[in-house]
């Protein structure tokens, strides 16, 4: 049994990995030198990364994918994509392919409210703390001026300011519920700062007003924090064509392949179980490159998950139809992105991504980003509907199997070719190693 430490933090990098191998990984030095293979030849770019969290032993990578010929709103973009499934940026790059051919994708941020709430409790007359509410909003706006005057230069700061009533759902809760507008930041460290000022107001103005009780007086805050729910922060991603022109590169015709998408799509809309895994397929690409661009993955994911089951069950994110001989597949949903602030201008890949982007605006991410995501969710369910999802899959893994098994690169070269005319399975790829090999 290990015990618990004390002042891990206050350690070196050297005697944190000291400790751990002492403790979780029996004096393994080969497991040491894995941690340390890891570590940046460059000093400063090490001690950037060292410092990004906390206890930080080793730098931990993900393939830094590319994904072409995204042809968004007329323009050509080329997608970074921070991802470790194999499949996802060739798939990407496919549909944007297909795609390009057939007009490129639209996309179009709908809004891009933030929300923060300061979430209190508070037992009196609602009346009476209405009217506090309403009489102290200029101050409220006053004391955040040193917060939001730069936000207010380039356009934004804060929208409104509402006194939410939930006693309906829990005893004496109220809620200042606050939209914000963030610009090119993401906005989380804005929003929480003026959260918390409005909270210390709220608390100041209570206790000076002469019409509130001793018991009204003691209004407490619970907590102030933005939320990562943002349906009033979303953008619309779409794609359309000529039913004739989905035969492409499928078996199916037109008709078929469109009759057959829309019903996959269909079943992702009514049923949970497969919804999830339709949703996931159309996250591959959004985290992809939210992680790329220094932004909040799970944030993203949180927010969208709960916008798939805002009307009470859990749905699918995309959309698609047949009218008048056009199919039409679209997403809408809440992403809030940054392009300032945060890792933006501190990781140098990610500048590096948002250099390749050419420097979007937030909304512009947006849109590339749900483009991304739409794209994901047509290349799977294209396969899923013609040759099944296992067959591009394992072709992309292929060369993880053959890694796992230390193959050569001449082993490599011959069981790609190999498996260009034979089924990819884990089992037949190791049987026909193992032939090669003997
Ligand atoms: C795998 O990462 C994603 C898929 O399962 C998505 C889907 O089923 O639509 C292929």
């Amino acid at each position: 049994m290990t015990k618990p430490v004390n002042g891990f933090s206050k350690l070196s990098k050297n005697e944190k990995i000291k400790w751990l191998a002492a403790n979780y990984l029996h004096e393994d030095q080969k497991a040491i030198s894995v941690l340390k293979q890891y570590w940046n030849d460059d000093n400063e770019l090490q001690k950037l990364h060292d410092e990004f969290i906390e206890n930080t032993v080793s730098n931990f990578y993900l393939p830094l994918g590319l994904a072409p010929n995204f042809q968004i709103n007329g323009k050509y973009h080329v997608l970074p994509m921070a991802i470790e499934e194999s499949s996802v940026v060739a798939a990407a790059s496919k549909a944007a392919k297909f795609w390009n051919e057939r007009g490129g994708f639209k996309a179009r941020v709908i809004n891009n409210k933030k929300i923060g709430q300061v979430h209190f409790l508070f037992q009196g007359d609602f009346s009476k703390l209405d009217t506090l509410v309403t009489n102290i909003e200029p101050k409220l706006r006053e004391a955040v001026k040193p917060i939001t005057r730069n936000m207010e230069k380039r356009g934004g700061g804060i929208l409104d300011i509402n006194l939410i009533d939930k006693t309906d759902e829990l005893e004496n809760y109220y809620q200042l519920f606050v939209h914000f507008d963030t610009r090119d930041s993401m906005g989380a460290n804005f929003i929480n700062s003026c959260l918390e000022k409005f909270a210390e107001v709220l608390k100041d103005e209570t206790m000076k007003n002469p019409d509130f009780s001793d018991k009204e007086k003691e209004l407490e805050v619970i907590m102030s924090i933005l939320s990562n729910y943002v349906p009033e922060c979303t953008v619309r991603a779409e794609v359309s064509c000529p039913v004739e022109d989905l035969s492409e590169g499928s078996e199916l015709s037109g008709a078929e392949f469109a009759r057959k998408f829309v019903q996959a799509v269909k079943i992702a809309a009514v049923e949970p179980y497969r919804a999830v895994t339709h949703n996931k397929g159309v996250m591959n690409g959004i985290d992809a490159v939210v992680l790329a661009t220094g932004n909040d993955f799970r944030a993203v994911e949180a927010g969208v998950h709960a916008y798939a089951s805002r009307n009470g069950r859990y749905s699918s994110l995309t959309h698609a139809k047949v009218e008048n001989g056009i199919f039409t597949f679209w997403m809408e949903i809440p992403l809030a992105l940054g392009t300032v602030g945060g890792l933006t201008s501190l990781h140098p890949l990610v500048k590096l991504a948002l250099d390749i982007l050419q420097r979007p605006s937030a909304s512009e991410l947006m849109e590339i980003t749900a483009v991304a995501g739409l794209a994901q969710n047509f290349a799977a369910l294209r396969s899923l509907i013609t040759t099944g999802i296992q067959q591009g899959h394992m072709k992309m893994h292929l060369m993880n199997i053959l890694n796992q098994n230390q193959a050569t690169e001449k082993e490599k070269e011959e069981m790609v070719e190999f498996f260009t005319h034979h089924t990819i399975t884990h089992s037949s790829v190791i049987e026909q190693l193992e032939k090669i090999r003997s």
